[in-house]
């Protein structure tokens, strides 16, 4: 494959040039909201590991920034996030203008060596300075990742906690602190639930079940490679609560045994920003995969590596009766909805010859007299499958194959992807696609299926009943506003 075979994404975030992972630091700040990212500044491979930063206002339009930390010989600049210090805890600002405080991997090779170091910017995110005094926490071990950092304010008191990751032990530790540089164990949650790979990446945050302020649980995300649920790169979350000083896991809040946060191959990393009200609570996350990121076409002649998910606000809601969380993607710009004519199908029928490179479809589909129905995505109107995405309603889940052309990718990423849903008769989706890639919410965003995509050789959009004919109630595209 070559490069000019991995297209820029329209509606993702991807830096212009170079190696790109994890989402840092993400902080909204004086009305823009700031995404640092795990870089390479010197190419398209995992290595010097640094900061690099990009800001918004609306979440969609991304200015590109300087490196914001560069890795030096104390370490590459592992993941990590960054607060807004308001009561200037640390000394490093002043109460009137606060600083931005980050807290980051510090990760040594010689000998390896993880541990959390500070950096500060008193310019709003724009330039920083690692602290004299790093690293903050050191445990003295090899594997000890990933400061998510957050004001807890409760019955418990007012100080910072964070979450970090002991990798291989699969353990979440909490730490507080009163400054942001001295920090005091709390506890530590795990292993438990999806227990194979490493834990990376965790992040811990309340939000209000169906929005009311009276019923707050506490969501504790963790990201784990390999051992997801479709292969390679997975994240779950687990309900429960926090007191300031343990989270416990509401045990009835879900039923199953794992919950997983993303059903396809491609969203790790994922956390939230700071500074944002709780109704807002937004996550981005990686769309990639540790079993083949690495060999990923570098895209478009620029020699980059890498993209993020759409935005996602997340919230807590009861849907048949467990509780879930729910991801809905902030929206992008769009041309208006193109409604598709369609209305009892049972043999394939070609519904577009030209569907957009990047857009959001929404599609309403009543099954009731067929056992479901396929959709083939970017196939050829002459009857090629291209990506499919399928609604089997006995089994109740979806399925999104996207082995053709895969093989050209890489070796590993052909493969078929599964997520339960709730088995209705009338299905509902809203399906993001971008050149190379698709995001899928099913459920009313409380089933989320992201998965990267092979260049296709099609571009039609065409369905098919399976097992009767099905009544497509509405299909309605709209393309993206393509940025420039
Ligand atoms: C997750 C991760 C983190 C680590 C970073 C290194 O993808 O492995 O645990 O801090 O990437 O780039």
């Amino acid at each position: 494959m070559t490069d000019a075979d991995a297209p820029r994404p329209v509606l993702h975030f991807t830096p212009e040039r170079n190696w790109m992972n994890d989402p840092n630091g993400l902080v909204f700040h004086r009305g823009r909201y700031h995404l640092y990212y795990q870089c390479n500044p010197e190419g398209t491979i995992h290595d010097h590991i640094s900061w690099g930063h990009a800001s918004s206002t609306d979440l969609t339009h991304w200015e590109h920034h300087p490196i914001a930390i560069r890795d030096d010989e104390a370490g590459e600049i592992f993941s990590g996030s960054a607060v807004i210090d308001h009561g200037n805890t640390s000394g490093f600002g002043s109460a009137d203008a606060p600083a931005l405080v980050a807290l980051y991997t510090q990760a040594s090779r010689n000998p390896s060596r993880q541990a959390q170091s500070l950096a500060y910017s008193i310019d709003d995110g724009m330039t920083w300075t690692k602290y004299a005094g790093n690293p903050v926490l050191d445990r003295g071990t090899g594997e000890f990742r990933d400061p998510k950092v957050f004001r807890y304010d409760g019955p418990a008191g007012s100080y910072w906690v964070m979450v970090a990751v002991e990798a291989v032990h699969r353990q979440v530790l909490l730490y507080r602190s009163d400054d942001l540089t001295r920090w005091t164990f709390l506890s530590s949650f795990g292993p438990e639930r999806a227990v194979d790979g490493v834990w990376e990446c965790p992040d811990l945050f309340p939000l209000a079940v169906d929005g009311d302020p009276s019923d707050v649980r506490w969501v504790l995300i963790i990201s784990l490679s390999p051992g997801g649920v479709a292969g390679g790169s997975g994240t779950q979350y687990v309900i429960g609560r926090f007191d300031g000083v343990t989270f416990s896991a509401d045990t009835e809040a879900t039923g199953e045994a794992v919950d997983w946060l993303d059903f396809g191959r491609d969203c790790y990393a994922g956390v939230t920003f700071d500074g944002l009200a709780r109704e807002e609570r937004t996550m981005i996350a990686w769309m990639s995969n540790w079993d083949y990121a690495r060999e990923l076409p570098a895209g478009d002649g620029l020699l980059q590596r890498g993209m993020m998910t759409l935005p996602r606000r997340l919230s807590l809601v009861r849907h048949d009766g467990r509780l879930r969380l729910r991801q809905q993607p902030v929206a992008a710009p769009l041309e208006d909805e193109v409604a598709i004519e369609a209305a009892s199908v049972d043999e394939r029928v070609t519904l577009m010859e030209r569907l957009p490179e990047a857009g959001r479809m929404t599609l309403r589909v009543d099954t009731r007299d067929a056992a479901g129905f396929a959709l083939h995505l970017r196939c050829d109107p002459a009857g090629g499958d291209g990506i499919v995405l399928a609604y089997d309603r006995q089994e109740g889940h979806i399925s999104l194959d996207r082995r053709a052309g895969g093989d050209q990718v890489h070796e590993s990423f052909p493969s078929v992807e599964v997520m339960p849903v709730s088995g209705a008769e009338l299905l509902e989706l809203v399906i993001w696609l971008d050149r190379a890639s698709i995001e899928i919410f099913a459920d009313g965003g409380t089933r989320v299926l992201t998965d990267l995509l092979p260049p296709q050789r099609g571009t039609a959009l065409a369905i098919e009943g399976r097992g009767g004919a099905v009544r497509v109630e509405r299909i309605a595209v709209a393309e993206a506003v393509v940025p420039g």
